[in-house]
């Protein structure tokens, strides 16, 4: 069955949508469903890293720890940035540099999806591979992780709150923020 598409707001011709959030968040499953039903690439950015570097994450930390990741990551993001206009999930530490959050308000919106501790690790145990849970305990590494990113994660454009609600749901939730934000420019001019 084809997918009906979704028309673009006025507002996101020629813009990125860019998901951020913790680890679990649900950025990918999401962007790839808003992506589709908008008509827009997908564009994950650690898949992106991962392919630049010819390795797995956690291989790039392992063999040349998180400094030398957070510099292929905003060099990956930036890239990206520059191109034709997607939906781009970023991994969860991307939005806190400064310079890649100065980009994505350059070229789009971000999205930052909101979800709580318990929600996060039950997500999180699911799928091994991301090297900074595996330090040590996870939701002691989760909670730290969201008393120093959620404040920044602030900043985004948009706030949605996750939960255990079908993706789609939430996909669409996104999407009539999105769509709204058009109308509420168009009532304030
Ligand atoms: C990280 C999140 C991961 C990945 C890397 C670091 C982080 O992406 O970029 O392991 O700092 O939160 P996801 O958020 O997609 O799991």
């Amino acid at each position: 069955m084809n997918q009906e598409i979704i028309d673009l707001p006025d507002w996101m011709q020629g813009k990125f949508i860019v998901l951020v959030g913790l680890m679990g968040a649900g950025k990918t499953k999401l962007g790839r469903i808003i992506a589709s039903s908008f008509g827009l690439p997908f564009i994950d950015a650690d898949s992106e890293i991962e392919k630049a570097a010819g390795c797995s994450i956690q291989e790039i930390f392992d063999r040349f720890g998180e400094d030398y990741f957070r510099d292929g990551e905003r060099r990956v993001i930036q890239r990206i940035l520059g191109a034709k206009p997607a939906v781009l999930a970023t991994g969860g530490g991307a939005y806190m540099n400064e310079d890649i959050r100065k980009e994505i308000a350059d070229h789009g919106a971000a999205v930052w999806l909101r979800a709580d501790l318990d929600l996060l690790v039950r997500r999180t145990e699911r799928r091994s591979g991301r090297p900074l849970l595996n330090k040590g305990n996870g939701r002691a590494i989760l909670s730290k992780l969201i008393d120093e990113r959620y404040p920044v994660y602030a900043s985004a454009d948009f706030v949605i709150d996750v939960s255990d609600e079908p993706a789609p749901e939430t996909a669409k939730r996104i999407m009539t923020e999105l769509i709204e934000h058009q109308m509420e420019a168009e009532t304030s001019k």
